[in-house]
């Protein structure tokens, strides 16, 4: 199918180990079958599901499978961050080798980031690697973590800090999945979505501006649209930058210094990951003003949207050097120097690793710090 005649195919991300079709849409998981086929796909399918999406959903997947005539196990995983970890891999690969799983075999992850993120690390190891597929259910793991071939598992001294990259071979996005999602989650979700506009794509953030309500409310075409166009450009920046070796891909980190460091200094328990991103955005947004790279009225435009999707932008009484810290620790650091992604201008970003850190501190200190 090419991507004029297929309404819901949101991208075709290119990768080293091939190319992988991105489908967005409603009520498309009886799609699966054929684009399981289409993908050159073939043998048993081992579906692993956030625990939050049984039975329902589960169901719903193993029984379109199963009716096309390709054996499905199914495995429950807990929910939560916190299950993200090497025993939870442990009780993956027991399993998968009690049903004697095979190099022709695929993965099937059902969930969030978590859930991708580990069935993913899955399918990189397993038998020294198989094939996956993404089925999100989270707007963030829609727009975002599905989407690029990240995968990894967190260790007590941090996170993501065993992965690898292995890319899914399709990746299935059903808006009608996120309909049990909690409304902090999906909140949290469109801060990602909003980020790629405000970086990439300005005509994306005055279409999610005007559309506001309708997406909110996840009301129809506009909202599958809005989302394949989100997907789209993460796909482009991943496809141009599979291995994180250059600075495109950086460009996706817009809002997360701050946003990272805030995640870890609260130790994960206030924030969802899109609030603090958000607030995130809200001193880079700043800093960017501060230096002149964008105008205060663009700045105000990106706040009033990310209030609009029930966004925080600022959250007084965090301790300013600790965050601070935290930003040069950030993994994403090189050499030392932070850098920042700020805005130039509106749908265009750019990487800094000059920003003086008085800059850094005065805005910290007015819209975080104490
Ligand atoms: N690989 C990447 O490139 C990448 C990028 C960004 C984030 N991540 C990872 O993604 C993870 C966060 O993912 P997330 O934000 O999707 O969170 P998540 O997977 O934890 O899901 C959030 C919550 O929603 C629940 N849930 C998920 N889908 C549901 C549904 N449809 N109905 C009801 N409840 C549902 C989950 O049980 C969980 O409680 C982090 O571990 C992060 O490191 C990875
Ligand atoms: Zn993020």
């Amino acid at each position: 199918m090419s991507p004029g005649t297929d309404p819901n195919l949101a991208a075709v991300v290119e990768t080293t180990q091939g190319a992988y079709r991105v489908v967005v849409g409603q009520n498309i998981l009886t799609m699966l079958p054929d684009e399981f086929s289409t993908a050159g796909l073939s043998g048993r399918a081992f579906l692993i599901a956030d625990e939050a999406l049984f039975p329902v959903a589960v169901r719903t997947v193993q029984e379109t499978l199963e009716a096309a005539g390709i054996v499905t196990h199914v495995m429950t995983l807990p929910s939560g961050e916190q299950a993200k970890t090497l025993e939870t891999m442990s009780h993956i690969y027991d399993w998968l080798a009690s049903l004697r799983g095979e190099r022709g075999d695929t993965l099937i992850s059902l969930g969030g980031g978590v859930t991708g993120d580990m069935v993913g690390f899955a399918a990189a190891t397993w038998l020294r690697g198989v094939a996956f597929i993404q089925i999100p259910t989270t707007l963030a793991a829609m727009v975002d973590a599905s989407l690029g071939g990240k995968t990894a598992i967190n260790l007590k001294t941090g996170k993501n800090l065993v992965g690898a990259f292995h890319q899914p071979r399709l990746v299935l996005s059903d808006l009608d999945l996120l309909k049990t999602l909690p409304e902090r989650e999906l909140r949290s979700g469109w801060a990602e979505a909003i980020k790629h506009g405000l970086i990439l794509d300005h005509k994306l953030l005055e279409d999610m501006e005007a559309n506001s309500d309708s997406l909110i409310a996840l009301e129809g075409d506009t909202t599958a649209e809005i989302i394949r166009r989100s997907v789209a450009i993460k796909a482009k920046v991943v496809s141009a930058d599979e291995f994180e070796r250059g600075d495109s891909r950086i460009l996706l980190n817009y809002g997360h210094t701050i946003g990272h460091a805030i995640e870890a200094s609260t130790a994960y328990g206030t924030f969802l990951h899109g609030e603090a991103v958000a607030i995130g955005m809200g001193v880079a947004g700043r800093i960017s003003v501060e230096l002149g790279l964008i105008s205060e009225e663009l700045l105000e435009r990106q706040e009033a949207t990310l209030k609009r999707f029930g966004l925080p932008t600022r959250a007084p009484g965090l301790d300013t050097d600790e965050l601070i810290e935290r930003t040069k620790s950030d993994k994403k650091s090189r050499g030392g120097a932070v850098q920042w992604v700020l805005l130039d201008g509106p749908g265009h970003a750019t990487i800094r690793r000059d920003v003086p850190e008085l800059v850094v501190r005065t805005t910290v200190d007015g819209l975080v710090g104490v």
